[in-house]
Formats: C-alpha cells, sequence, structure tokens
C-alpha cells in the first residue's frame, strides 16, 4: 500500500525535509581534512536536537548513530568514528530527521579538500543522475522509468549503480512503500501520483556494482575497492514538477 499524503502531512514533511536540509548546511561548514566522523555525528546530532526534532537513525534497528558518514570506497552506513578525515578523500553523509511523525532524508557526497578529477566527477555524475530520473517523478508515470534512467545516466557514464539497497517510499515511517531500485525498465513499475513521497537515492560505484557489507552489519563498501557516492533526496509528486523537500536553496 503506497500512502498519499495529505495537504497537512506534505506540510509536516516540509518542515522534515527543511531540517535534513539545514543538517547539512550546517555540517559543510566542518567538512575539511583533520576532522573525525565522530564529530560531524555530534554536530548533526545537536543541530538536528536544537530544530526539536529527532535523529531518526539513531536506534534504528540498533544503528548507533545520528548519521552515517561513509568514506571513499564505503557506500553507505559508515558508521562514524574516530576516523580522520584526509585531503583527497571523499564522504558521503545520509541525514534523516523525524519532526511532528514526519521523515526526511537525504544524503550528499562531498570532497576533503582538494579531490581528484575522476573522483569529482563520480560526485558531479552521481548527483545528476538523481536530476536525470526525476523527470520522470510526476504524477501518471511509471515509478521504474525513474529508475531506469538513473541506471542509464550512470552507466553511459562508465560507472555502476548499486543493485542491493534501493529509495523508498517515507513518511510517518522512514522505509514505506514502494521501493525504488536504481536499475530497472522504462515504462515498468507502479504508476506514480500526487500526494506520494518518496526517497530517491542513487548509489554509484566507480567500479563494478558489487557490494559487501562488513562484520560490524552497517558499513557497506564496494566490492572492489573502488570509490563510491550517493546523493538523495525526499520529494513530493505533484501536478507537475516535483518538490524537493530535503533540498531548498
Ligand atoms: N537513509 C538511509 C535510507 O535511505 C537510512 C540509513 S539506515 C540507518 O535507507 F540505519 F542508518 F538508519
Ligand atoms: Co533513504
Amino acid at each position: 500500500m503506497i500512502n498519499i499524503k495529505s495537504t497537512s502531512e506534505i506540510a509536516k514533511m516540509r518542515v522534515a525535509g527543511k531540517i535534513v536540509f539545514a543538517t547539512f548546511k550546517e555540517l559543510e561548514k566542518h567538512i575539511r581534512p583533520g576532522i573525525t566522523t565522530k564529530e560531524l555525528d555530534k554536530i548533526a546530532f545537536n543541530f538536528i536536537k536544537s530544530q526539536g526534532a529527532n535523529p531518526s537513525f539513531l536506534g534504528y534497528c540498533g544503528y548507533p548513530a545520528s548519521i552515517c558518514a561513509s568514506v571513499n570506497d564505503t557506500v553507505i552506513h559508515g558508521i562514524p568514528g574516530d576516523a580522520v578525515l584526509k585531503e583527497g578523500d571523499i564522504i558521503s553523509i545520509d541525514i534523516g530527521a523525524i519532526k511532528d511523525g514526519y521523515h526526511g532524508d537525504a544524503a550528499r557526497t562531498y570532497p576533503v579538500g582538494k579531490i581528484s578529477d575522476e573522483a569529482a566527477r563520480l560526485i558531479e555524475v552521481t548527483k545528476q543522475s538523481f536530476f536525470e530520473g526525476i523527470k520522470f517523478a510526476r504524477h501518471g508515470e511509471r515509478l521504474f522509468s525513474v529508475s531506469a534512467t538513473i541506471q542509464d545516466y550512470v552507466e553511459s557514464n562508465g560507472y555502476s549503480v548499486v543493485r542491493n539497497y534501493c529509495g523508498h517510499g517515507i513518511g510517518k515511517e522512514m522505509h514505506e512503500s514502494p521501493e525504488i531500485p536504481n536499475y530497472g525498465t522504462f515504462g515498468h513499475g507502479i504508476r506514480l501520483a500526487k500526494g506520494m513521497t518518496i526517497a530517491v537515492e542513487p548509489m554509484v560505484n566507480a567500479g563494478g556494482f558489487e557490494t559487501k557489507c562488513l562484520s560490524d552489519g552497517w558499513t557497506v563498501k564496494t566490492k572492489d575497492g573502488s570509490l563510491a557516492c550517493h546523493y538523495e533526496n525526499t520529494i513530493l509528486i505533484t501536478d507537475g514538477e516535483p518538490e524537493l523537500l530535503t533540498n531548498c536553496d
């Protein structure tokens, strides 16, 4: 069952989304060589709390932190810790906040200091694949047209999309129906409808699509050690263009 949100629910999702966006703005002031991912986590925790919201990842299935901090060949779910960021790293940060019973969820990949041209291209292609995909995130379109467009864009740029993890519906729960793969067949899947709120989140590997999960039960890395990027927004399907609830620029 896919929830269609009412006007008042959408208003709450806008608030949650804005808090997630503002948390990124706060963290961006601190991402540089020398900071630890644990320090970033603490900044995010404090900021989300200061907004009267709660970090939705903390305690989710036992997850021990407020953000995911995934460096270089870590694709997703990197647990913040004592690792110190260094010049040339890339870091994917995933943030979830719940406010008034509704969730916002988004991810970005950032350069740490000066990075290689190849790493910069991977970040750009990952972000752009999201924007290509959501051209089909419209009332009446088929869900897998979003998926297929992300996959095509990524693969035509020589990278691969992760298969084992997907985007998702979002609302009162962080993960609702439908599941949103970053690969698929254009013109297939359920029909999107006005009032659906979904998190579209391409996870892109510079090398092969395979991943491995570490023994901590969370950290997902590329199997071949290649770099990985993540870009995600919570969006609202409307009559026209989708509204990006976690991108308020
Ligand atoms: N943002 C992730 C997602 O889209 C959730 C992180 S998993 C958690 O599914 F356990 F850290 F919460
Ligand atoms: Co998500």
